[in-house]
């Protein structure tokens, strides 16, 4: 990365400055001064090589935790979380846990991601339709195994913030669009893949009629505020398996999903 060695220097400075820091923890006035500088060395002062530090130990637990695929593997070790979460969580981006972010929404946990994503079966040059963007993380995860990946947002101001950050970060293979994803993307339908991370109480319609006939969903189904199981949906001439895989917690899947659930009307 073109940056890299500046913000080493900084990053070494920093850590020199939290040693001469602690060294003057009795000296009250030098103290506010020192310590005010040091405040400025936080996380943004990280150089690349700590925080694949931080992804190489995450990737790690997902390997304890039965992922497998090496192409997932190699994506989640890629993917800069902590360019996908807001300052002040910053530094628990590579916790194996989810994470808020803006508009009281959450980054998904990596190993569910992980998890997600494997079991969909992508081996490159696939088309993927994501319901539910939020940070863009999953679509950047998805964007590093498939050929395309298209990704729905109902909340406008997540829809803009995570292309524009897509955009920075070099996805080119990512389209973001704002609307309800329980009703997908038709102008771009089929799709060979799809990934669902709000839950609805039911599989969209919309969203097994636009997946590819062998295509495979995975998709939180459950009621909001309570655990949701994970489905893995596999379309085939016959019909639809379905498969019930793990226990998960997911945001509801607001819009038509809602309506419909409460209509009893599908
Ligand atoms: C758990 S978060 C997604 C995390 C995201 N995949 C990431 O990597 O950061 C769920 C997202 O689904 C969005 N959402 C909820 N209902 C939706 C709908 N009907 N259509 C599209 N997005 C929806 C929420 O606004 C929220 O951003």
């Amino acid at each position: 990365m073109p940056g890299g060695h500046r913000i080493g220097l900084l990053d070494a400075l920093c850590r020199g400055l939290n040693g001469y820091a602690r060294g003057l923890a009795s000296a009250r006035a030098l103290g506010i001064l020192v310590l005010a500088t040091v405040a400025g060395c936080g996380d943004s002062a990280r150089d690349e090589e700590a925080w694949e530090e931080d992804r190489e130990r995450l990737v790690e637990s997902l390997v304890e935790n039965g992922i497998d695929d090496p192409l997932v593997l190699a994506a989640m070790r890629k993917v800069p979380r902590h360019e996908f979460v807001p300052a002040s969580v910053r530094g628990r981006a590579y916790d194996d846990d989810a994470l808020p972010i803006d508009q009281d929404q959450t980054i998904s946990q990596p190993r569910v991601v992980a998890l997600m994503t494997q079991v969909l079966g992508l081996r490159g040059g696939e088309r993927v339709l994501e319901i539910g963007t939020g940070s863009g993380y999953h679509a950047a995860v998805l964007a590093q195994i498939a050929a395309e990946v298209y990704t729905i947002e109902i909340v406008p101001e997540l829809a803009e913030s995570a292309a524009a950050r897509l955009d920075r970060l070099g996805y080119s293979n990512v389209s973001v669009r704002q609307g309800d994803g329980y009703l997908g993307w038709p102008e771009k339908a089929p799709f060979d893949a799809i990934v669902v991370t709000a839950a609805p109480s039911h599989p969209p319609p919309a969203l097994v009629e636009q997946l590819k006939e062998g295509g495979r969903m995975v998709l939180p189904i459950g009621e909001s505020g309570e655990v949701q199981d994970l489905y893995l949906l596999e379309k085939g001439a016959d019909g639809v398996q379905t498969k019930r895989l793990v226990p998960v917690r997911f945001v509801p899947m607001v819009g038509e999903a809602q309506k419909k659930k409460d209509s009893g009307d599908r």
